[in-house]
């Protein structure tokens, strides 16, 4: 089993959600990402979803995502090899992921449904941004505004390229200009899950079940360990008797019990790097489709 967090992307070049990645403007990441935050202000959470759609779609899969993808083909028949994944960028998707291999725990970035709950509307949307209010402030990098915040250089390739542009003031989007849902009219929302909201229970019970059924070794990427269920998987399966890896920058600054002790290996540098070389021996080297849109590793 692969259990990965934003670590895996981060060699994609965006930003994680703890520690130098996790501010917006002069926002915590994970006190926008609330129901509670939307009902305040839905223009101000939809303008920093924008800007994650945004530096989505400029993104690109890197050699971590294709190695996993490669995996799942090889070994995720019959329940072999599952991949959890609480990133809600679509990486995985593009770098085709076996769809029936991975369970995107905390949905879709790019995704849009409906905030009734009682709604079922829920459909892909790759429109950046999806009205002109939320489009993205950009700017081309100056020699001057070299000092780059991540957004920054996720997406500045060099001098000159456009980037975010943190300067420019964030102008206020009035709830009545966020589109409304076709089917009841209530506020449309990013389709993914935020801080006090419940997982899917279906997907929740198949994972369980499959992990009880005799999972024997889990390579965690890139995920800090704070967030649950994602972080009582590693542990769980470990108290069974099965064995444990993490591919992470840093494991003791994460939210691990135990920190490194909590593991069987720890391989300590980036996922994009370290998961196709770790994986080497199963898969192969991994070849990066010819114009596919793949960041280079
Ligand atoms: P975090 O930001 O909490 O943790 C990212 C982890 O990746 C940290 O342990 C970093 O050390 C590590 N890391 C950073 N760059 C890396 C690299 N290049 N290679 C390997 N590791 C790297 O992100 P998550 O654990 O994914 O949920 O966060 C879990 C959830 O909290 C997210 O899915 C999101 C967030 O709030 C929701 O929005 C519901």
């Amino acid at each position: 089993m692969a259990l990965c967090g934003a670590g895996l992307s981060a060699g994609s070049g965006l930003p994680t959600f703890r520690g130098a990645g996790g501010m917006w403007r002069n926002y915590e990441a994970t006190m926008l990402a609330t129901p509670e935050a939307f009902e305040e202000d839905p223009g101000l959470v939809w303008q920093f979803y924008s800007m994650r759609r945004h530096m989505a779609l400029a993104a690109k899969p890197n050699a971590a995502h294709f190695a996993l993808a490669e995996l799942a083909r090889r070994k995720g028949d019959d329940g072999g090899f599952r991949t959890l994944t609480q990133n809600v960028d679509g990486l995985s998707v593009r770098a085709n992921h076996p769809p029936e291999t991975i369970d995107y725990l905390h949905g879709h970035l790019l995704d849009i449904k409906c905030s009734n709950q009682n709604c079922d509307y829920n459909v892909q949307d790759l429109r950046d941004p999806i009205i002109p209010e939320l489009a993205v402030p950009l700017a081309r990098q100056s020699l001057a505004r070299r000092a780059p915040g991540p957004e920054q250089s996720a997406i500045a390739e060099g001098l000159g390229k456009l980037v975010y542009d943190e300067s420019a003031p964030l102008q206020h989007v009035a709830r009545e200009r966020i589109p409304k849902c076709p089917k009841c009219n209530n506020l449309l929302r990013p389709g993914v899950v935020w801080f006090g909201e419940m997982l899917d229970e279906d997907m929740l019970t198949s994972i369980d079940r499959w992990i009880d059924s005799g999972v024997d070794l889990c390579i965690v990427i890139g995920t800090s360990g704070n967030v649950e269920p994602a972080a009582s998987y590693a542990p769980h399966i470990r108290q069974r008797g099965g064995k444990v890896a993490i591919v992470d920058l840093d494991v003791s600054a994460g939210g691990w019990w135990g920190g490194k002790e909590a593991f069987d290996w720890v391989f300590e540098g980036d996922a994009s790097k370290i998961v196709p070389e770790l994986l080497r021996p199963l898969i192969g080297e991994i070849t990066i489709p010819e114009n596919s849109d793949a960041a280079e590793a």
